[in-house]
């Protein structure tokens, strides 16, 4: 064993080289990514112009992004990844509510609003009476939980993708339950768009030949103490794209029903029970 590099030994020639002095945990991870790259290298011979062409790839990945854009989400979400790392993380006993992906498009500290509020500012689109009530596995209502939502406006962007254009906050707010544990608001039904595919990744799903929409969906985080922290959606049952997410965010437990109101406060109303569980100790 000489330690230089063969195409037949590259796995521990590169592993080889970590010491004593590593991070345990860094040191498990990164030799395992080397043991899957090499693998990947080896079965897809991968030429040395496709490989050029990766790190371009990577390099626009990295220079497109902005405050207000995050190509990386966007790739690991758009090759399953983001949602592995959340399925892996995030196991729940049945009837728990299921999370799915955070996204790109979450900000912080939207404003608190009173139950019953409208989040839309903009004025566009089908007004919804979102409702239902906060709950653990054994149905007992959870007071004092916060809920964070967020959604697109009627014209499929958020307000985020849209400064200056959208009001700020558009469509964004935060509700605590009461006593009851139930929360009210109105929104608006959300409408399905494409993911933002101007960039490397859209290129390729193009070059995949997958489209970029993501099925219609309300996001929300909702969070009480002692429970675990739920990152979710909440999605249009009758949308085109449910079984073709282009970030496979979807889950059965979480399409959510629509129905037509012919009078109160908004055209649509969409009833959702969030079921929280106890924090892991
Ligand atoms: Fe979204």
């Amino acid at each position: 064993m000489t330690g230089y590099f063969t195409e037949e030994g590259s796995v521990a020639a590169v592993n080889a080289r970590m010491t004593e002095h590593a991070n345990p945990r860094v040191k498990d991870i990164m030799s395992l990514l080397v043991k899957h790259l090499h693998a990947f290298v080896k079965e897809a011979r991968i030429t040395q112009d496709e490989w050029d062409a990766a790190i371009v790839f990577l390099t626009k990945s990295g220079q497109i992004c902005s405050s207000e854009r995050q190509e990386f989400i966007l790739l690991s979400d758009t090759l399953g990844v983001s949602m592995l790392v959340d399925a892996i993380n995030n196991r729940r006993e049945h009837g728990a509510t299921e999370n799915t992906v955070l996204g790109p498009f979450y900000v912080a500290g939207a404003p608190h609003r009173q139950m019953g509020d409208t989040i839309s500012l903009d004025g566009k689109g089908e007004s919804c009476l979102f409702e239902g009530k906060v709950i653990d596995l054994q149905g007992n209502l959870i007071a004092g939980a916060s809920i964070d939502v967020w959604s697109d406006n009627a014209d499929g962007y958020y307000d985020v993708q849209q400064p200056g254009q959208q009001p700020k906050w558009n469509n964004r707010g935060r509700f605590v339950t009461g006593s009851e544990g139930a929360y009210q608001f109105v929104g608006i039904k959300p409408v399905s768009y494409p993911i933002p595919d101007d960039g490397p990744v859209g290129q390729m799903l193009k070059h995949l030949g997958r489209h970029p929409y993501r099925p219609a969906h309300m996001h929300y985080i909702v969070t009480a103490p002692g429970y675990q922290k739920v990152v979710t959606h909440t999605f249009v049952g009758d949308d085109p794209y449910l079984a073709s997410d282009a970030v496979f965010g979807v889950k059965e437990t979480l399409v959510a029903v629509y129905e037509q109101l012919t009078d109160g406060p908004a055209k649509w109303r969409s009833p959702f029970d969030f079921v929280l569980t106890r924090e892991r100790s």
